[in-house]
C-alpha cells in the first residue's frame, strides 16, 4: 500500500483543528477592511449613496449578501458595486461579516424639519389607517431597531431609505413581499420622505 504523502496529513491536521476558523476569521477581518472602504469604519457610512451597516441584524444582512451573489437584488447601484465582492465571499465568511456588522454601534443621522419629522413620526407608529399602511414598527420594531430578516431603518441615510422604498415598486428588489404588496404601494413620494426624514435621526 502506497504512503499517503505529507501534504495530506498537514491538510487533515489544518481541518482537524481550530486553524480554519483561524483562517476564515482573517478572511473576514480583511474583508472588512474593503466593505468600510465604502460603508464606512465600523458600517457607519457617511455618504448616502452607501447604506450604514452597523446595528443590522445579522441574519437580514446575511440574507442580502446572498442575494446580491446570486445576482437577486439588481438596480444598478448593487450590480455595479455589490455583485463582484459579493460573488468572492462563501458562507462562512459571510456569517462571519453580517455578525460583525450587528455587533457595532448605530450612529443616528442629522435631524431634518420639525414639521416633516412629526409627519413621519406618525407614518412610522401607526401607519396610515386610511390607506391600510400599516405601521412600520410591526415588523422593524419599535424603535426600527430591526430583528432577524426584518432590517433595521433606525439611524439608516433618508435618501437611501427613500431610493430602497421606490426600488420595492419595481422588479429590481425581487425579495420583501411584504414591503411590495402591503407598504410601498400606497405610499405617496410625501410619505415616504417623511418617514426616511424621521429614521434618518432616530
Ligand atoms: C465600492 C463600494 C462598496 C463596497 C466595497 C461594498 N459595498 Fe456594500 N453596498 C454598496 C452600495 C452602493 C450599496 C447599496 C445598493 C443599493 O442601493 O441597493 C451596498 C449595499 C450593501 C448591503 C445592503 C444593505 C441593506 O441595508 O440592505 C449590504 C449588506 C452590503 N452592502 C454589505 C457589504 C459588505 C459586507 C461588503 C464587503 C464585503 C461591502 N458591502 C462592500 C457599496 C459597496
Ligand atoms: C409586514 C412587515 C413589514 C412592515 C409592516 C413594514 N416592513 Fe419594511 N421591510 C420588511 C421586510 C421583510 C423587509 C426586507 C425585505 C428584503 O429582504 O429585501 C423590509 C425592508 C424595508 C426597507 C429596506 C431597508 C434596507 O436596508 O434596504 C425599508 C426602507 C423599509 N422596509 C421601510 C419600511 C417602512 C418605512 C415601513 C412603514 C411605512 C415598513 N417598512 C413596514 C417588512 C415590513
Amino acid at each position: 500500500m502506497r504512503k499517503a504523502p505529507a501534504i495530506f496529513f498537514a491538510i487533515l491536521a489544518i481541518l482537524g483543528t481550530s486553524s480554519l476558523p483561524a483562517a476564515e476569521q482573517t478572511l473576514v477581518e480583511r474583508a472588512i477592511h474593503v466593505c468600510n472602504a465604502c460603508h464606512g469604519e465600523g458600517g457607519v457610512s457617511a455618504s448616502p449613496a452607501y447604506p450604514k451597516l452597523a446595528g443590522q441584524p445579522a441574519l437580514y444582512t446575511q440574507e442580502q449578501l446572498k442575494k446580491f451573489r446570486s445576482q437577486g437584488r439588481s438596480d444598478s447601484s448593487p450590480q455595479g458595486y455589490m455583485w463582484g465582492i459579493s460573488a468572492l465571499l462563501d458562507d462562512a465568511t459571510i456569517t462571519g461579516l453580517a455578525e460583525y456588522y450587528a455587533e457595532q454601534k448605530a450612529v443616528p443621522g442629522k435631524a431634518g424639519s420639525p414639521k416633516l419629522m412629526a409627519q413621519g413620526k406618525q407614518i412610522f407608529e401607526e401607519g396610515v389607517p386610511a390607506k391600510g399602511i400599516p405601521a412600520c414598527t410591526q415588523c422593524h420594531g419599535r424603535n426600527g431597531e430591526g430583528a432577524s430578516v426584518f432590517p433595521r431603518i433606525a439611524g439608516q441615510h433618508a435618501e437611501y431609505l427613500v431610493r430602497q422604498l421606490n426600488e420595492f415598486n419595481t422588479k429590481l428588489r425581487p425579495h420583501g413581499t411584504v414591503m411590495k404588496d402591503n407598504v410601498v404601494k400606497k405610499m405617496t413620494a410625501d410619505e415616504m420622505k417623511a418617514v426616511a426624514a424621521y429614521l434618518q435621526a432616530k
